[in-house]
């Protein structure tokens, strides 16, 4: 007898650890999990992988986690967990930084959940109205943040998950939606200015105390992670600096099928059974929302199989979710007795026995232990990402958990996360305060930026706008090279008289002025050609002291000459008469190489008695004053063109110089047919625009802000260079620090205070631009150079500079890429082909030094021109070495005279033969000379 029991028993036992069986997860199991949850986050995080990826790793555009300088009073929303929370949170900062909320619950009926959506945020304001009601501040229009704990791309609800279904919500704007059912009561208003997932809200809420936490983990109703990620890593996002918090969204890990084989029977009978079946598979094992429901099944299942319940399903077993997590929680507990076990199952209609309640016990306990280790090996994948993000042997990292399942069995996901991710040494910290907390941090900071916006709406250019401005440029290249149109044109569309780019053949010794940047340089540049052709640079910076750029142009030009006097001396050149590139950063009529008329300053010289003269004439001159040597400038070079030619001497497709650095400026190779200005209809010809002064005809008066105008006003040329004044490196410190002081009059920076320093012009330089938008230091800089203007900058006054610069760098950036992408488009009509493959030469120290400005102008430039393959060189060797190229095949063709002045090159109508072209269409004044068979211009390049 004793025996037969024993075996009946042995047999039951038997049963049930074989149906328990599978969720006993090895640890090899758990590490593949781990792998493939990995996979998945890289799959999400990839612009080609991201749309079929099931972990969809939204970007929330939260970039920084919470550092005591937030304050305020705000509103917030916490919807999606078990209870509906309104709250109103006070926060203080400084030395007394605290929070305090008070909230009230309030209940969402199952109809209302799975209603039309309209119901369900009509509700919402309902509980909001009364909440203001019970507060007494109904009146005031505070700033909200809203917790809504389901997956949203940018405001969107991507899809309803857990619990709730309601109508005509999915991909609607959350915020549209709330400020609809506000204005449909019509009782109050609200200022909302956050939607923030339930995740990312734990890890701010956890990130105010502990500044480690960069992991936000929900184990609750459902189940999720935010983690920080490098923006590097987030190739759907624009930018490559700093982090941003991401959404990952895993509880859609496993919907492609890949932990299928871990799914047991029950799971599948729980997924088939929910509102989106076969959908969020990896939430469904490990979330508390249907834990409860797979303990159910497997109930059912041994109940049908006789091992309990004496083999009766009651109708309480048949309830869907009459296991809540609570009371999974409550029955799995060490310190329950059995018999308190059994009473609960009473009071959910179950009769049992003590032996039903151990079977019982031990079937919750398998199912959340489970779950436990699988939220484990997930948050091990995160972690792990993070250590190598990090790249750190060692790291340390905190994780803000939240919901109520995390409390079933913190030690498992714990002890899980070590083994799976040993080098990673995890705190958990549990969120004492909910995520309605951390959303009201994210509103304060997202207020305070959103401010900014509000503020500089105006600089910031949408797509369509710049599409428009290429347009617009695009008219305005086409009248400087026509006839007809050049005299009244703000873009000038200089012809250059250059006509390629260098072909390897140049060579020779040659002196190189280069005047109009950041630096006055002399060069000396040998070009040799031993086997392969050979540059030797050598060079000397001069200063060109303010009184001198602004005061006579003798007395400039003695300068010059005076500098080139002392650069000869020390190269021990004084008795030679090199011949000598000019590169003159300043737009010039040219009928000639070697001719350069001054139409008028820009950028920060503005020497009387230039404009309208020849450069050569007055440099020549002020070399004959002199008398102790002898120089032959034989040719006029803007820098942009330069920088064509230094960058075309490595990359023959170059065929676009552009400046970004003091002035802003580019060039490029136009065909001769175009070009009306220049007669002959062959081949093509360096163009440079003189793009600048695009605006000055009051073309860009929409786009142009009271900061513009104001900087205009303050400069040595008022209603010129406008389109330079917004774009160049001379004006952009002075323009965000007009920004700052306007913000700082209205309280909206330093708490309203005004330094005379900050008053001061140009005590703001593009540098510091440069410094403040460095991904790592920026802001630690941008409180160093605040200090330094007196002001006693906060970290979130850091952060809102950071924001103003980046905002006008980021215009400047995309101004360029349409004026650029106009040139581009005008090549590839140019040459009829579908698809223009070129490369653009780049010089100037606002591109070079500013840590994101080339990356942003690229990207903008092939968005707005998607049909090309542009390649950016940076010109290493400045302009000068372009000017060498340039005389040198000016000097070639007439260096076979000996040392005389070239007479065919000077001298006027001699070379027609010099090919079509060499004679002005205009002015009917034939330039140039004929040059050795083979090349057949001269005077041009
Ligand atoms: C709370 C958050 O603290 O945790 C909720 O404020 C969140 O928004 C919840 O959804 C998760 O827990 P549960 O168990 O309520 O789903
Ligand atoms: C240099 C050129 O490389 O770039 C200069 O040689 C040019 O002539 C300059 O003007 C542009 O940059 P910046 O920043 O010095 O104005
Ligand atoms: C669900 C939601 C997710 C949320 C999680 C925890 O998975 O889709 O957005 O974070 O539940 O509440
Ligand atoms: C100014 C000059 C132009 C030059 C540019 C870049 O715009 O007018 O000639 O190319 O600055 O230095």
């Amino acid at each position: 007898m004793v025996t037969a029991v024993a075996r009946r028993l042995a047999a039951q036992r038997k049963e049930i650890d074989a149906v328990l069986e599978p969720f006993l997860l090895s640890p090899e199991t758990l590490r593949e999990v781990k792998n493939k949850m990995r996979t998945e986050l890289e799959y999400g995080l990839k612009r080609e992988t991201q749309g079929s990826a099931t972990v969809k790793m939204l970007p929330t555009y939260v970039c920084g986690t919470p550092d005591g300088t937030e304050k305020g009073k705000f509103l917030a929303l916490d919807l999606g967990g078990t209870n509906f929370r309104v709250l109103l949170v006070k926060i203080r900062s400084g030395r007394r930084k605290s929070v305090r909320m008070y909230n009230k619950i309030f209940a969402i009926p199952l109809e209302i959940m799975q209603g039309t959506g309209e119901e369900l945020f009509d509700h919402i304001v309902h509980c909001i109205a009364d909440f203001l009601e019970y507060m007494g501040i109904k009146g005031a229009r505070l700033p909200l943040g809203f917790t809504f704990s389901f997956p949203c791309k940018q405001g969107t609800l991507v899809g309803w998950t857990k619990g709730f279904k309601a109508t005509d919500c999915e991909g609607e704007d959350v915020v549209d939606m709330l400020r609809e059912a506000i204005k449909r009561r019509n009782e109050f208003d609200l200022d909302i200015v956050a939607v923030v997932n339930d995740t990312v809200g734990t890890m701010m809420t956890c990130g105010y105390e502990d500044p480690n936490c960069e992991i936000g983990l929900i184990a609750g109703t459902g189940s999720n992670v935010c983690y920080m990620e490098d923006m590097k890593n987030i190739e759907i996002v624009e930018g490559n600096e700093g982090k941003m918090c991401i959404n990952t969204e895993w509880g859609g890990f496993g919907d492609n099928g890949c932990i299928d084989n871990i799914r047991t029977e029950y799971d599948k009978e729980v997924d088939e059974g929910s509102l989106n079946p076969g959908k969020q598979r990896y939430e469904k094992m490990t979330s508390g929302m249907y834990l409860g429901e797979i303990v159910r099944q497997i109930l059912i299942d041994l109940t049908k199989r006789g091992l309990l319940f004496r083999g009766q399903i009651s109708e309480s077993l048949r309830k869907r979710g009459i296991f809540e997590t609570k009371f999974l929680s409550q029955i799995e507990s060490d310190r329950l007795a059995l018999l308190q076990v059994r009473q609960i199952l009473q009071q959910l209609g179950l009769d049992s026995t003590c032996e039903d309640s151990i079977i019982v016990k031990e079937v919750c306990g398998a199912v959340s232990r489970r779950a436990a280790q699988l939220c484990g090996a997930g948050l091990a994948a995160i972690v792990e990402k993070k250590r190598e993000n990090r790249g750190v042997e060692h790291l340390q990292i905190t994780v803000g958990v939240d919901g109520t399942l995390y409390k079933l069995h913190p030690q498992v996901l714990q002890e899980t996360v070590k083994e799976l991710a040993p080098w990673c040494d995890v705190t958990f910290m549990l969120s004492e305060d909910g995520s309605g907390k951390g959303a009201a941090l994210i509103t304060a900071v997202a207020k305070r930026l959103r401010n900014i916006d509000k503020y500089l709406y105006a600089m910031r250019l949408s797509d369509e706008t710049l599409i428009d401005i290429m347009a617009r440029f695009r008219r305005e290249m086409k009248n400087g090279l026509s006839r007809d149109f050049n005299p009244t044109a703000t873009v000038k569309m200089l012809p250059t008289f250059v006509r390629s780019i260098p072909d390897g053949s140049e060579k020779g010794d040659f002196i190189a002025l280069d005047l109009g940047g950041s630096y006055f340089r002399i060069l000396r540049v040998k070009v040799s050609h031993e086997k392969k052709q050979t540059v030797q640079m050598e060079s000397e910076i001069y200063n060109t002291p303010e009184d001198i750029m602004h005061g006579s142009g003798t007395r400039l030009f003695d300068h010059v000459a005076e500098c080139l006097g002392d650069f000869m001396e020390k190269q021990q050149i004084k008795d030679k008469k090199l011949p000598v590139g000019f590169t003159f950063s300043f737009p010039c009529r040219q009928s000639k190489l070697d001719e350069g008329v001054l139409i008028t300053w820009t950028k920060r010289f503005k020497a009387s008695g230039v404009e309208g003269a020849d450069v050569v004439k007055l440099l020549n001159r002020a070399i004959k004053k002199r008398g102790d040597y002898d120089a032959d400038i034989m040719a006029v070079v803007n820098d942009t063109v330069g920088t064509m030619m230094t960058c075309g001497f490595d990359d023959q497709r170059c065929e676009v110089g552009l400046i970004i650095g003091t002035g802003t400026n580019a060039c490029y190779m136009e065909e001769m047919r175009h070009i009306d200005l220049v007669e002959g209809d062959e081949g093509r010809m360096c163009i440079n625009t003189e793009w600048g002064a695009f605006g000055d005809d009051g073309s860009l008066e929409d786009i142009r802000t009271e900061f513009d105008r104001e900087i205009d006003r303050g400069s040595l040329n008022p209603g010129k260079q406008l389109f330079e004044k917004m774009v160049s490196g001379l004006y952009m410190g002075e323009l965000v620090r007009l920004i700052l002081v306007k913000m700082a009059k209205e309280g909206l920076l330093f708490e309203g205070r005004i330094t005379p320093e900050l008053l001061t012009k140009g005590k703001f330089e593009t540098k510091h631009v440069s410094a403040i938008e460095k991904s790592k230091e920026g802001l630690s800089k941008a409180k160093d150079i605040l200090t330094r203007l007196g002001v006693e900058p906060s970290h979130e006054d850091c952060v809102a500079v950071q924001h103003v610069c980046t905002i006008v760098s980021f215009r400047s950036a995309n101004l360029v890429a349409a004026t650029l992408g106009a040139i581009l488009c005008q090549l590839r009509d140019n040459k009829g082909v579908g698809r223009l493959r070129t490369t653009v030469g780049v010089d100037g120290s606002l591109y070079k030094m500013h840590p994101q400005y080339a990356r942003r102008l690229h990207k903008t430039t092939r968005r707005l021109v998607p049909d090309s393959d542009v390649r950016f060189l940076l010109s290493e060797s400045g302009s000068g070495k372009g000017a060498a190229m340039v005389t040198a095949v000016a000097y070639r063709v007439c260096a076979p005279r000996g040392d005389q002045p070239c007479p065919p090159f000077h001298a006027e109508g001699v070379c027609l033969a010099a090919g079509p072209g060499a004679a002005q269409k205009a002015s009917g004044s034939p330039v140039g000379c004929s040059g050795e068979s083979g090349i057949s211009q001269c005077g041009d390049f």
